[in-house]
């Protein structure tokens, strides 16, 4: 394949690796959880669950929020806010409250929950707003704002 031809997607998105090709959730997880695995390999099972979506694939995602990579962890929580799905906003939740954590990944979960776009995620956002870490407050800041644009279109769309 020609190098010079960036891998899109249905997201829209120019992605670090192609998504597997194995369709199976169980074995999708397991690659994404082996830290024996190239990360290479990781991210591309983290692009077939992305693709597969639903409730499984969430989980499987989530499990990842176990690994040591901060790398990783921030492109689940990324690949979360793509899918829109709010069964991941609890993991979502749980990662950017967890304050030693690794700040690349709490800003992408707060961006995530601004994504998806589930109200449940408001008071969370509300809380860390006001964050000491300039990357933490203003991906809040971010999120809340985008929560109150889809409520005012979705206000404007029943007019
Ligand atoms: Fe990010």
């Amino acid at each position: 394949m020609d190098s010079d031809i960036p891998i899109t997607s249905e997201f829209d998105s120019v992605d670090p690796a192609p998504p597997s090709e194995d369709r199976n959730v169980e074995n999708l997880r397991i690659t994404l959880n082996d830290s024996k695995k190239k990360m290479f390999q990781r991210m591309r099972a983290l692009f077939a669950l992305r693709g597969i979506g639903g409730t499984d694939s969430v989980e499987a995602l989530a499990a990842a929020f176990e690994s040591k990579s901060a790398l990783l962890k921030h492109e689940v929580a990324y690949v979360m806010g793509q899918m829109q799905n709010p069964h991941a906003v609890p993991f979502l939740i749980e990662r950017l409250e967890d304050v030693h954590e690794d700040l690349m990944v709490r800003h992408e979960a707060a961006e995530a929950l601004g994504a998806i776009g589930d109200r449940s995620a408001l008071s969370v956002l509300e809380k860390f707003v006001n964050d000491p870490e300039p990357v933490i407050s203003e991906s809040c800041e971010v999120a809340l704002d985008l929560l109150q644009w889809v409520a005012s279109n979705r206000l404007n769309l029943s007019d």
